[in-house]
């Protein structure tokens, strides 16, 4: 089974691929480790996200080894690993080089110990609309970007980076921004997506629609 969860940043998608991935057994890839990795290589060698060929480069080289490794940096999760990554994503070029690796993953779903999984929970922006589009399930999670950007904010705060309110805010709508108004798989709903908003669903209630949802796919399945 393929469960596609995409949306904008801090929406609740990794917590409720998490909770999904435990109680199915599924394997997790959390796609925007691949562009966070791709531009955070660029960021660590000096290189400027800007230059798409460049940039394809990266991606050309990345493998899961590589990725992981890079994760472990300090920045990787950081606004300026964000940006970077963001900036790196809007590429037509990266996004083609990037793609097979992220569907061969759901040919051969992996735990993170290398053992073999049943399927597969995949989270970003295009899994359910260009990576996975024959997922059995697609879900679209949302909320106010004001909400979304407390949220990241806290984050922040609670692993001690020191930042304010308002540059959240700012770097979440420019990311915001950038996601959804690029030319190639921008940002936006299957056709068959389910969609939440978490702004007006709290995420056990989301959880609690999407465990109904996919235990009547399996039990018709
Ligand atoms: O989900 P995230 O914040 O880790 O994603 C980092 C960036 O990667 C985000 O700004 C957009 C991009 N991204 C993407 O374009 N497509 C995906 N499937 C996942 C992430």
């Amino acid at each position: 089974m393929i469960i596609t969860i995409d949306g904008p940043a801090a929406a609740g998608k990794g917590t409720l691929a998490g909770v999904l991935a435990k109680t199915y057994h599924l394997a997790y890839f959390d796609t925007g480790m691949v562009y966070r990795a791709v531009g955070l290589d660029m960021y660590l060698n000096n290189d400027s996200p800007e230059n798409e060929n460049k940039a394809e480069e990266y991606a050309l080289n990345l493998t899961f080894s590589k990725m992981n490794q890079l994760a472990q940096n300090p920045d990787f999760r950081s606004a300026i690993g964000g940006k970077y990554a963001s900036i790196v994503s809007a590429h037509p070029k990266v996004r083609a080089a990037l793609l097979k690796m992220q569907q061969n993953f759901a040919l051969n779903p992996t735990f993170a110990d290398g053992t073999p999984a049943q399927g597969a929970i995949y989270d970003g922006r295009d899994t359910g609309t260009v990576v996975c589009p024959n997922a059995d399930i697609k879900f679209f999670i949302t909320a106010s970007t004001e909400v979304r950007a407390m949220r990241r904010f806290k984050e922040f705060e609670a692993k001690g980076i020191e930042t304010d309110f308002q540059t959240v805010l700012n770097d979440m709508k420019a990311r915001d921004e950038r996601d959804a108004s690029r030319a190639t798989a921008p940002m936006k709903p299957a056709v068959d997506a389910i969609i939440f908003d978490t702004s007006t669903l709290s995420i056990d209630e989301v959880l609690a629609f999407a465990l109904k949802i996919i235990d009547k796919k399996i039990k018709n399945s």
